[in-house]
């Protein structure tokens, strides 16, 4: 769960936050055909060592230059994310990994072909050209080639490695609208860019390279199947196939409490019985109580107030995360959450509706 406290000392803004949060730069971008005046615009705020949040076909980003290490430190204050938690450097171009990653295998070309540009993040051996502010003091870095038009120009116009985490604060469910990005990091950054709310509404899949074989650190909508018929054989971390909180998280990223929204989530696979809710919300009287789920619970839930996660595994992906941050702008208290079956293609939800919940279960 989050700490409450934290959030509070995250979310209060100095009298000077407040009166630059009158004034944040916000630029609406057409999504599919970017203006290029306001993308040079964005870009010289990048290479002056500014803050940009910009959309990806994920979720929204909280942009810096990833060279320059004072500008990486931006990106950490602006989230209020610990520091040793890496970033993940964005390129324009597929082939600009080799200016970042060093020995890299027949399978990072591969990979590269395959998914790129799109949500797919490799895990380097990093150049010493990376400040250590971006890698969190590891000898790896995580690129990723996005394939949103308005990432893909912002990351060229500037001619720079962009590090990007998810624009959110941290510990709260990653933004996919500007309206999330707006309310979140309204007077902590240079500047803002909104355009479409994220085509995929996960973050993407982080998979570490350094090995002989693939393995995936952060599922996303790229798949596991996925990426065995690009190479051959991938593999989980075990730290995200364990239903429980790992002793050893699989990437440092992986220990923070992540995505959770202001209302207790708990969460009931779908083959429990749904009576099970029901007794939690007898036991919790006082709550301002909800049920979130696939289309197919609506029914059963009539006259309740529940959130629907849709009809198949990329609908319940793409709706996830704001129907989590939903819950709070809605005054709910405590929210039972029905996972999706567990498939390859559901990995990515279940993962971060586990973190969301702190592995709390029904
Ligand atoms: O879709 C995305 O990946 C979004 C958009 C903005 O591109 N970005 C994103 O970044 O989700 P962030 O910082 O919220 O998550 C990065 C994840 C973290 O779990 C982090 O620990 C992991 O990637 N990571 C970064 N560098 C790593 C490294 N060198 N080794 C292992 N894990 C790493
Ligand atoms: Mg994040």
């Amino acid at each position: 769960m989050s700490d409450p406290q934290r959030e509070r000392e995250v979310r209060e803004l100095t009298d000077q936050e407040l009166k630059k949060a009158r004034e944040q730069r916000v630029f609406v971008l057409n999504p599919a055909c970017p203006e290029p005046f306001l993308i040079q615009k964005a870009a010289q705020v990048i290479r002056d060592g500014g803050t940009v949040v910009f959309p990806t076909e994920t979720v929204y980003g909280l942009g810096a230059n990833g060279l320059d290490p004072r500008a990486c430190e931006k990106i950490y204050k602006a989230k209020g994310r610990p520091s040793d938690n890496p970033l993940i450097l964005h390129i324009a171009e597929p082939a600009h990994i080799e200016k970042l990653g060093r020995d890299l295998s027949d399978n990072v070309e591969k990979m590269a072909k395959a998914f790129w540009p799109g949500p797919l993040t490799m895990v380097v051996k990093k150049k010493d050209i990376i400040p250590k502010e971006a890698t969190g003091g590891l000898d790896t870095v995580a690129v990723r080639c996005p394939v949103h038009p308005v990432a893909h120009q912002l990351i060229k116009a500037s001619g720079l490695p962009v590090a990007a985490p998810s624009a959110n604060l941290s510990g709260s469910p990653s933004p996919t609208k500007g309206e999330h990005v707006l309310s979140d990091l309204s007077g902590r950054v240079d500047l803002i860019i909104t355009a479409d709310a994220s085509e995929i509404g996960v973050e993407s899949t982080v998979v570490d390279m350094t090995g002989e074989v693939p393995v995936i650190l952060r599922p996303g909508r790229i798949t596991r199947e996925d990426i065995e018929k690009a190479v051959g054989a991938c593999r989980v971390s075990e730290a995200v196939t364990s239903m429980s909180e790992p002793a050893h998280p699989a990437s440092p990223g992986m220990k923070y409490t992540h995505y959770s929204p202001g209302a207790e989530v708990v969460l009931l696979e779908a083959g429990d019985s749904l009576e099970k809710i029901e007794r939690d919300r007898r036991a919790h009287p006082d709550a301002v109580y909800a049920v979130m789920g696939a289309e197919s619970y609506q029914e059963r839930f009539k006259g309740e107030t529940f959130y629907s996660l849709g009809n198949d595994p990329k609908e319940f992906e793409n709706r996830l995360f704001s129907s989590l941050r939903a819950l709070d702008e809605d005054g709910i208290t405590r929210a039972a959450v029905i996972l999706p079956e567990d498939t390859d293609q559901t990995l990515a939800s279940r993962d971060r509706l586990m973190h969301a919940a702190g592995y709390a279960y029904l």
